[in-house]
C-alpha cells in the first residue's frame, strides 16, 4: 500500500498556519483558511498543503485518495487539561446536585474526589484501561487527536503509579496522543486528613522521584484551593517537581481567589488553569511570566455556576490562551470539544475563531507539542479532521452535534461515522 495519502476537496482548510509560537491578540483570529484546499500526506507527516489546484500536480498516481466532500477539514483538537483515568461514575452527585446540594458540601462529607479515589483504588490497572477506553472512543469521535491526562484519583505511590501506567497503556493501544501530568496532589487522601504534612512530603520524598525515575509524566500539577493544597504547600511540591524536570501545571483560582495565578507565574508554571476567580492583579501576574491560562468552562457549566474566566481581558493582556474540557467525573464530565466551543462563544465571549485556535494550536503549544500538532503545516503530523460543514463556524454554533466525520491521528484513521 501507497505511505502517500491526499485529502482533497476541502471547502474550508483550516491550517492555523502562522508563527511557530502560541498565538496572542489578533493573532487569535486568523485561522489561515485555504478555500477549496488539500493536503499530502507521506509516512504520516504532512508534506504539503494548498489549494487544490496547487495540489493536484504533485499527486502520483499511487497515491491514496480521501475525498473531503466540499467540508470542513481541521487539526484534531488538543485538550489540554482532562482526568480521563478513573473508576465508577459520580451520578449519584449529579443527581444530588440537581436538588440543590453543592459540589463542596458533597466534598465535605467524603464524597467528590475522594468518592472516585476509593473506586479507583479498587480498580486494577488493566481495568482502568479498559474504562478509559469507553472515553478515548468518545475523545476521538469528538474530534481530538491528542490529550492532556492527569493521575489524582489514587493519592498512594502505587494508586498512582498504576493511572500513569494505564494512560502509558492507553497511549500504546489506542490511536489517542497522550500527554501524561501527575497529580498526586489532588486531594489530601481521607487517611491523611488529620496530618497533611505528611502527605505533602510522601509526594515529594517518594512519589515524584517515581514517577520521574520511571518517566510516567511530564508534567506535574497541583489543586490549590481552600480546603485542598495551599499555595505554600503547593510551592514545595512544584519547586521539587522541577527538580525532577517535569513541565509545571496548576489548578488556580477555580473556586475561590487563593492566589494560584500569582504563584503559578512566580514558578514560571507553564499553564494556570480554570482561573474562574482571578482577578486584574492575577491576569498581569501570569503576563508578567507569559503563563498560559487554559479556561474550562465545562465545568463552570456543569457545576450549575454562572462565573466563567475573563477570557477576553486576558487576550487584551496578551496572552496565549487555551480552551479545554477538564473531563472528569465530578465538575466536568464532557469529553467534547466541539461543546467547549460553544461555551467558548457564548460563555467566554471569544470569536468562533478564537476558540478554535485555542482549542488546537495554543493548546499544543501548552503541552510542548506545538512543533508536531496543532496546525496543518508541512512538517507536522497528519492529525486531521473531516467535520460535516462546510462552514468551520457552525462547529461552534450548531451546539451538541456531532460534527466530525472523519479523524485521522499521524495520517491514519481513527474514527469514521457509520
Ligand atoms: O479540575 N479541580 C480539581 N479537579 C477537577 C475535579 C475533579 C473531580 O471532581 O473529580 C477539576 O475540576
Ligand atoms: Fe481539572
Amino acid at each position: 500500500m501507497s505511505d502517500t495519502l491526499a485529502v482533497i476537496n476541502c471547502a474550508q482548510l483550516v491550517t492555523l498556519k502562522g508563527p511557530q509560537r502560541p498565538r496572542v491578540g489578533a493573532e487569535l483570529g486568523e485561522l489561515g483558511i485555504i478555500a477549496d484546499g488539500a493536503l499530502v500526506v507521506r509516512n504520516g507527516l504532512i508534506e504539503a498543503v494548498g489549494t487544490q489546484r496547487e495540489i493536484e500536480p504533485l499527486l502520483k498516481s499511487d497515491c491514496a485518495v480521501v475525498d473531503a466532500g466540499g467540508r470542513v477539514v481541521l487539526p484534531g483538537f488538543v485538550d489540554a487539561h482532562a482526568h480521563p483515568v478513573f473508576a465508577g461514575t459520580r451520578v449519584d452527585e449529579f443527581e444530588q446536585r440537581t436538588r440543590g446540594v453543592t459540589y463542596q458540601e458533597i466534598a465535605a462529607v467524603g464524597g467528590g474526589i475522594a468518592a472516585t479515589v476509593r473506586r479507583t483504588r479498587a480498580a486494577s490497572e488493566r481495568e482502568l484501561v479498559e474504562t478509559s477506553k469507553r472515553y478515548v472512543a468518545w475523545f476521538l469521535r469528538g474530534g481530538t487527536t491528542t490529550v492532556e491526562a492527569k493521575s489524582g484519583y489514587g493519592l498512594t505511590l502505587e494508586d498512582e503509579l498504576k493511572i500513569l501506567r494505564a494512560i502509558r497503556r492507553l497511549n500504546d493501544e489506542t490511536p489517542l496522543r497522550f500527554v501524561p501530568t501527575f497529580l498526586g496532589a489532588h486531594d489530601v487522601p481521607e487517611e491523611y486528613r488529620a496530618r497533611r504534612a505528611a502527605y505533602v512530603e510522601l509526594i515529594i520524598k517518594e512519589m515524584l522521584p517515581r514517577v520521574a525515575a520511571e518517566k510516567l509524566a511530564e508534567y506535574c500539577d497541583v489543586f490549590c484551593e481552600e480546603r485542598v493544597f495551599t499555595t505554600d504547600e503547593a510551592w514545595r511540591i512544584l519547586t521539587a517537581a522541577r527538580c525532577h524536570g517535569l513541565g509545571l501545571r496548576l489548578h488556580a483560582d477555580q473556586l475561590s481567589r487563593s492566589g494560584g495565578a500569582q504563584l503559578a507565574a512566580e514558578l514560571g508554571a507553564t499553564t494556570a488553569d480554570h482561573l474562574e476567580h482571578t482577578d486584574a492583579a492575577g491576569i498581569a501576574a501570569l503576563k508578567s511570566a507569559n503563563v498560559q491560562p487554559v479556561l474550562l468552562p465545562g465545568s463552570v457549566y456543569a457545576l450549575g455556576a454562572t462565573r466563567y474566566g475573563a477570557a477576553r481581558a486576558m487576550i487584551n493582556a496578551g496572552l496565549a490562551v487555551v480552551v479545554a474540557t477538564d473531563f472528569n467525573p465530578g465538575s466536568s464530565p464532557t469529553p467534547s470539544m466541539l461543546t467547549i466551543l460553544s461555551l467558548a462563544c457564548t460563555q467566554l465571549k471569544l470569536t468562533p475563531a478564537e476558540a478554535i485556535t485555542c482549542a488546537t494550536i495554543n493548546a499544543a503549544y501548552s503541552l510542548k507539542r506545538g512543533a508536531e500538532t496543532g496546525s496543518l503545516e508541512a512538517g507536522k503530523r497528519a492529525d486531521f479532521v473531516i467535520h460535516d460543514c462546510a462552514d468551520y463556524r457552525e462547529l461552534a454554533y450548531f451546539f451538541g452535534v456531532e460534527h466530525a466525520r472523519a479523524v485521522y491521528v499521524s495520517g491514519r484513521e481513527a474514527f469514521r461515522r457509520a
